[in-house]
C-alpha cells in the first residue's frame, strides 16, 4: 500500500516539477500559446492515468496476499473442526480432552479475533484507497475541464510569464532586425546614387538578402539580445571593424563586454602602449582587451563602464558610469559626463574625467602631473591624473603585501574603497550600451 502510494506521489512530483516539455529559447508566436497548454494538459492526463494504473497493480497485489492469509486462516478452522467432531466421536475421550479443548478454544478465539482483526483491516484500507481514488478522478476530471487545480494553475501562470519575457527578447530582437534593415537599405540607397547605370536585378537580389541577417554582434549585448545567456568567450565584429574575441560575462539583465580582468597575477599589466593600444593576457583569466578594441565597440552609441573590486576580506564594490572613449587622435581619453555630483566611491575616477583623460603608460606620459610619469612611478597604463587616484592595472600583490609603502603603492588601488596604499584582490571592468538599463527587471527571475 505504502509503495503504491509512493508511485503516486512520485507522478504528481514529476509532474509539477517537470514544467512543460514546450519551453524552448527562440521565437515562438504568442498565438500558439494556448493550444501548446492544451496538449501540455493531455501529456500531464497520460501521465496522471499511468500513475493510477500502477496503483491498481500494487492493490490487485495486496488483495491476493490478504486472500492467501484469509486461506490459511480457514484451514486453520478446518482442523479445528475436524478435531471437534473427532472429539465428537470419541466421547470416551471426552474427559481425558477437556484440557486439550480449553487450550483449543482458546485457539479459535485467538483465530476469530485474527480474522475479525484482518477482516476489518482489508475493510479500513479499502476505504481508503476508495476514497484516494475518487480524489484523484476528481483532480484528472476538473483537468479535462479544464478547471486546473492550483499547482497547474501556478505551472501554467509561469509558462506564461516566460512566453510573455520570450516575446518580449524577440521585440527586442525585431527592433534591432529593423534598424539594422534601415541602415543597410541607406547604405543600398547611397550605393545606388554613386552608381547611376540601372541595376534592377542587382537591387532586387540585395532587398531579399537583408532577410537573412547573419551579420556578425557588435558586442555582448547584442549576443545576449540573440539568445546568448551563458558567459565566455565570443567573437564580435562591431560596425566599421574587424572581427576580434572577447569576454561576454551574460547577467540577467544583459550582455556586458569584458574589457579588463585582475584575478591572481597571472599576467604582466607593467606593459608599454603598443599592448595597451591592442590588448594583452587571456581572454578567459587575465586580461587587458586594448584601447583600439573598446574605443571600436563604445563609439556608435551610448555606453556605460562598469567597474567592479574586492578585497581580501572578499567585500566588493562597483561603480557605473556613461562615458565615450575617443580614439587613437586623442590618446583613447576617457569622458565620463559630469551627473551633477560623483559619490566618494566614484569620485576616484569620475571626477577628473569629466573634461576628459587621456591614457597613459611609462613610454606615453599624458597624465597631469609636470613633474613625474605616474605609470613609470606606479606602474601599468591607466587615466592618470597625479598618480594617486586609481590604477586598476597596477602590480599584483598576493596577501600580505610588500610592508614598504613605495612598493605597495605600485599595486592596484582605488583610493576612496579601500585607500591609496591597499592593494586590491581583483578587479573587472565591462561595457555594454547604456539601454542596457531598460532591460533591468525589478527583481532577479
Ligand atoms: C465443520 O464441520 C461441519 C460438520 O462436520 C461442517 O458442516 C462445516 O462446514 C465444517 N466447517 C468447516 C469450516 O470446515
Ligand atoms: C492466544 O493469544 C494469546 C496472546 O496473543 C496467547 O498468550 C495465548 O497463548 C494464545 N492461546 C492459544 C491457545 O494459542
Ligand atoms: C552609429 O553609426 C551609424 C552608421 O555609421 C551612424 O549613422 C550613427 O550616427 C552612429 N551613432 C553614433 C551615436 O555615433
Ligand atoms: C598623445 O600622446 C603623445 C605622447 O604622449 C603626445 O605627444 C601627444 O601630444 C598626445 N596627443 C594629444 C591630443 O593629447
Amino acid at each position: 500500500m505504502k509503495t503504491a502510494l509512493g508511485h503516486l506521489s512520485l507522478c504528481l512530483l514529476v509532474l509539477s516539477a517537470s514544467g512543460f516539455p514546450f519551453e524552448r529559447k527562440g521565437s515562438t508566436p504568442p498565438g500558439a500559446k494556448e493550444k501548446r497548454v492544451q496538449y501540455a494538459a493531455r501529456d500531464d492526463v497520460n501521465i496522471i492515468a499511468h500513475g493510477l494504473l500502477q496503483l491498481g497493480q500494487n492493490l490487485k497485489e495486496h488483495v491476493d496476499k490478504t486472500k492467501v492469509q484469509m486461506r490459511d486462516i480457514f484451514n486453520k478452522l478446518k482442523a479445528f473442526n475436524r478435531s471437534m467432531s473427532d472429539m465428537g466421536k470419541d466421547s470416551l475421550r471426552l474427559q481425558a480432552r477437556a484440557l486439550e479443548m480449553e487450550d483449543r478454544e482458546g485457539q479459535l478465539l485467538n483465530v476469530t479475533v485474527e480474522l475479525r482483526d484482518k477482516a476489518e483491516e482489508v475493510q479500513q484500507e479499502r476505504r481508503t484507497m476508495s476514497e484516494r481514488m475518487s480524489r484523484i478522478e476528481e483532480k484528472v476530471d476538473s483537468m479535462l475541464q479544464g478547471d486546473k487545480g492550483p499547482d497547474i494553475q501556478l505551472v501554467l501562470e509561469a509558462q506564461s510569464r516566460r512566453m510573455e519575457e520570450l516575446a518580449e527578447r524577440v521585440r527586442l530582437q525585431q527592433d534591432k532586425l529593423d534598424k539594422q534593415s534601415t541602415r543597410l537599405r541607406t547604405l543600398q540607397s547611397q550605393i545606388q546614387r554613386s552608381r547611376p547605370r540601372p541595376e534592377a536585378h542587382a537591387q532586387n537580389s540585395a532587398e531579399e538578402q537583408r532577410d537573412s541577417p547573419v551579420e556578425m554582434a557588435a558586442d555582448c549585448h547584442q549576443l545576449f539580445l540573440r539568445g546568448e545567456t551563458t558567459s565566455g568567450v565570443y567573437t564580435i565584429q562591431p560596425l566599421h571593424s574587424e572581427h576580434f574575441n572577447v569576454f561576454c560575462e551574460m547577467t540577467a539583465d544583459g550582455g556586458w563586454t569584458v574589457i579588463q580582468r585582475r584575478q591572481d597575477g597571472s599576467v604582466d599589466f607593467d606593459q608599454p602602449w603598443e599592448a595597451y593600444e591592442n590588448g594583452f593576457g587571456s581572454l578567459n583569466g587575465e586580461f587587458w582587451l586594448g584601447l583600439d578594441h573598446i574605443h571600436t565597440i563604445a563609439k556608435n552609441g551610448s555606453y556605460v563602464l562598469e567597474i567592479k573590486f574586492s578585497d581580501w576580506g572578499d567585500d566588493s564594490a562597483s561603480v557605473r558610469f556613461p562615458f565615450k572613449l575617443g580614439g587613437k587622435e586623442s590618446n583613447y581619453s576617457l569622458r565620463i559626463p559630469d551627473s551633477g555630483t560623483f559619490s566618494t566611491l566614484e569620485s576616484s575616477l569620475g571626477t577628473d574625467a569629466v573634461l576628459g583623460l587621456p591614457f597613459s603608460t611609462s613610454d606615453h606620459d599624458n597624465d597631469h602631473k609636470v613633474d613625474m610619469n605616474c605609470a613609470k612611478h606606479l606602474s601599468g597604463g591607466w587615466w592618470f591624473t597625479n598618480c594617486g587616484r586609481s590604477n586598476l592595472n597596477g602590480r599584483y600583490f598576493q596577501s600580505p603585501p610588500p610592508k614598504q609603502r613605495h612598493q605597495r603603492k605600485q599595486g592596484i588601488f582605488w583610493k576612496t574603497w579601500r585607500g591609496r596604499y591597499y592593494p586590491l584582490k581583483s578587479s573587472t571592468m565591462m561595457i555594454a550600451p547604456a539601454d542596457i538599463h531598460k532591460l533591468e527587471k525589478p527583481t532577479g527571475s
